[in-house]
């Protein structure tokens, strides 16, 4: 008998919900919410609100492109944390209820082991190239840089993270001082690409062991912008390509040098990246330039798996519900959580 499993995620500003079906993606609808691109971040009481009007309508459309009913789904997976606790509420509360109306199990995700599992989620007619366990997964999104050693799907060490903020946060910090839109990822990395990545140089943290630190390099892009602006009040406009292609460069030297020292350590081949920065073309670059010089496997999610998503949900709590791993209704939403 086929598994099917319905995945909810409503950590942040996106309401997505899919359905797998033997590890296999039968839909994943994710709708995005344009209301925070005004405020310059998102802002959580409207993240929660949003949420409340799409969830029902998001979830009926993923069942709709599945062609499954709801009565043939064999759970409901959710995602239980980290996340803003207003809009991680909405998805717990609507996965609770409409588990217990079917009769079915419900399964607690854990938001950075859903983007770190989203490698296994499975497509017809794609080459569905898995990593072998051990592997070692760079986790980079807004709020987490992590080097993860993934033993299997249910055994994760953090072998590493940052000290203070994370790669995307920085990133997103440096475009606003540079007056760009939110979030900044995507506008630097489209800038960075006509630009010349060895045009200005920031400081790199010296930590030791495997952790990162990028609240440096964003102090050095600060400093630096307000020393050039005081020469030349349009240094930003004049020299807009080549500040992205060297910030970026900069992040994507500091997140490799730590991964090539920890696959190094652990003599591990198998490498992955995750997280909403690995849509970034600099450090995809990076990764398959990394593959041809130290033999690495690599693996680097589809666009659509980069940033938040149902399916990567849908996948953890399939592998889950295998294990017969179900949580009782009563179990709380948490917004802050390691792996
Ligand atoms: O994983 P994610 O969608 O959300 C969480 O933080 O959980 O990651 C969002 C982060 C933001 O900082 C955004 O600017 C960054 O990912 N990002 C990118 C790109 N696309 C998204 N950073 C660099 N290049 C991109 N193409």
């Amino acid at each position: 008998m086929s598994t099917i499993i319905l995945g909810i995620e409503s950590s942040c500003d996106d309401t997505s919900a899919s359905v797998i079906k033997d590890g296999f993606l039968l839909s994943n609808v994710v709708s995005n919410q344009s209301v925070h691109e005004s405020y310059g971040g998102v802002v959580p009481e409207l993240a929660s609100r949003a949420h409340q009007q799409n969830i029902v309508p998001v979830v009926n459309e993923a069942l709709k492109k599945a062609g499954v009913t709801k009565e043939e789904l064999s759970a409901v997976a959710f995602t239980r944390g980290p996340g803003l606790m207003g809009s991680l509420l909405v998805g717990v509360s609507f996965a609770k209820g409409f588990a217990r109306s079917l009769n079915i199990p419900l399964v607690d995700v854990n938001h950075l082991t859903g983007h770190v599992l989203a490698h296994f989620i499975k497509e017809e007619n794609e080459d569905n190239k898995q990593p072998e366990f051990p592997f070692l997964c760079l986790l980079v999104s807004g709020g987490n840089s992590q080097i993860i050693l993934v033993k299997s799907y249910d055994d994760m060490e953090i072998l590493g993270q940052t000290i203070d903020d994370a790669a995307g946060e920085a990133i997103d910090k440096c475009s606003k001082v540079m007056g760009l839109g939110y979030p900044g990822g995507p506008i630097i990395d489209k800038l960075a690409r006509q630009g010349n990545p060895k045009a200005f140089t920031f400081s790199k943290p010296h930590i030791p062991g495997l952790n990162y630190s990028f609240s440096g390099l964003k102090t050095s892009f600060l400093y630096s912008l307000r020393d050039w602006l005081k020469d030349d009040p349009n240094f930003i406009e004049n020299n807009k390509v080549d500040l992205a292609a060297s910030l970026e460069a900069t992040v994507v030297d500091i997140l490799m040098d730590k991964l090539r020292k920890a696959a190094k350590q652990y003599n591990i081949k198998e490498v992955a990246v995750a997280g909403g920065v690995s849509a970034n073309n600099g450090l995809r670059n990076a990764f398959k330039e990394h593959a041809a010089k130290y033999g690495w496997n690599i693996y680097i999610p589809k666009f659509g798996y980069t940033t938040d998503n149902a399916a990567m949900i849908a996948i953890t709590g399939y592998f889950k519900y295998l294990n017969n791993d179900f949580c009782s209704i009563d179990l709380p939403a948490y917004s802050r959580v390691s792996l």
